[in-house]
């Protein structure tokens, strides 16, 4: 008996279980209903009464050891298989997740995109700025509110100082210091102001501020122009207004309101039951800009207007919250699909 365990035992590790079919041969021999391990629990009715015990004890262990090598060989079997099957060329591609662009950065594009169709040209300058191109050369007097420590971000260096731009109107004195006119360009940008953090305020935001200059530019051509804007950022309905105001830089100055898109005009919570929405600041470029550009105020006019570009993406996307802006949740970024 012991020599005939002896011997199966022998066999069966000798088996080379390959595939599916070689593990079901070897299920048959050994493990099947007429199987070898099947006969020795037959032949145990032969073996003597006083050796029965340990002749038992021997099959079972036998048995125990076949079941493992063949569960063993049939696991290895299947997960191999389904490897394979993981190579099938045929399957569709998995689908990845498309990234959506920034409001902000689709509402500034729509903007250039507006202004380049009617000749304007996109111009770019530093964020931080000196007092000359940020306050001095736009007609801000020394002592104007402005420039105070709680609007500006000051940066000292040296014997210059230095600050954050507050608004990109810096960029076009640049422009205008650099070129003759005629001048049409516009100025995107991230500008700074010493503001506390709320819904409604942010110690940065986004600018698009425009500037022509040219012989005879008249406020008429100012307003044409901006409602030419209106007209193709908010729809076709869209009308504006303009408010008399104060800007150092423009006179006579001017806030420009524009019908609520989102009542039609009638009056919701948006537009405080007005019906209109402040959108811009613009006016006539002040001649004592012109001269310190060094562009001749007899000869030349112009206009200038400017935007913020998180308070046009509020409206276009009835955002509430100015700090959702630049927070980065996926879930409020993925929402921006498509556009430009
Ligand atoms: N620079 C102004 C601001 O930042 C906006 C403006 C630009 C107003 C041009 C009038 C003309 O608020």
């Amino acid at each position: 008996m012991k020599e005939t365990i002896e011997n199966i035992r022998t066999e069966f590790l000798g088996w080379d279980l390959k595939d599916a079919a070689a593990l079901e041969q070897f299920r048959i021999r050994f493990l099947g209903s007429k199987g070898l391990i099947k006969d020795l629990f037959g032949a145990l009715k032969d073996v003597p009464g006083d050796q029965k015990r340990e002749a038992g004890q021997l099959v079972n262990a036998l048995r125990a050891e076949i079941e493992a090598y063949f569960d063993e060989n049939k696991q290895r079997l299947e997960s191999s298989s389904t490897k394979a099957e993981k190579l099938d060329f045929s399957r569709p591609a998995a689908t990845r997740p498309i990234g959506s662009r920034h409001p902000l950065s689709l509402v500034r594009s729509q903007i250039i995109e507006i202004f380049s169709r009617i000749g304007y040209a996109v111009s770019e300058g530093p964020e931080i700025e000196d007092d000359w191109h940020n306050f001095t050369a736009l007609n801000f007097p020394p002592e104007h509110p402005a420039r105070d420590m709680q609007d500006t971000f000051f940066i000292e260096k040296g014997e210059k100082e230095l600050a954050l731009r507050t608004h990109t109107s810096s960029v076009q004195v640049r422009v205008m210091e650099n070129s003759t006119p005629p001048i049409r360009t516009i100025s995107p940008g991230r500008v700074y102001r010493n503001e506390a953090i709320s819904a409604r305020a942010h110690c940065f935001f986004h600018q698009v501020e425009g500037l022509y200059i040219d012989k005879d530019v008249s406020f008429a051509d100012l307003k044409q122009t901006l409602l030419y804007f209106a007209k193709e950022m908010f729809g076709e309905k869209a009308t504006i207004r303009m408010r008399p105001s104060y800007f150092p830089f423009t006179e006579p100055s001017a806030e420009v309101d524009v019908s609520c898109t989102i009542c039609n005009a009638s009056g919701c919570n948006v537009c405080k039951h007005s019906g209109w929405l402040e959108i811009l600041g613009c006016g006539m470029v002040d001649p004592n800009v012109l001269d310190a550009c060094g562009i001749d105020s007899k000869v030349y006019s112009g206009f200038a207007f400017g935007m913020g570009i998180e308070r046009i993406a509020q409206l276009k996307y009835r955002v509430n919250d100015l700090r959702l802006y630049s927070e980065n949740d996926i879930r409020f970024l993925k929402q921006f699909t498509g556009g430009f």
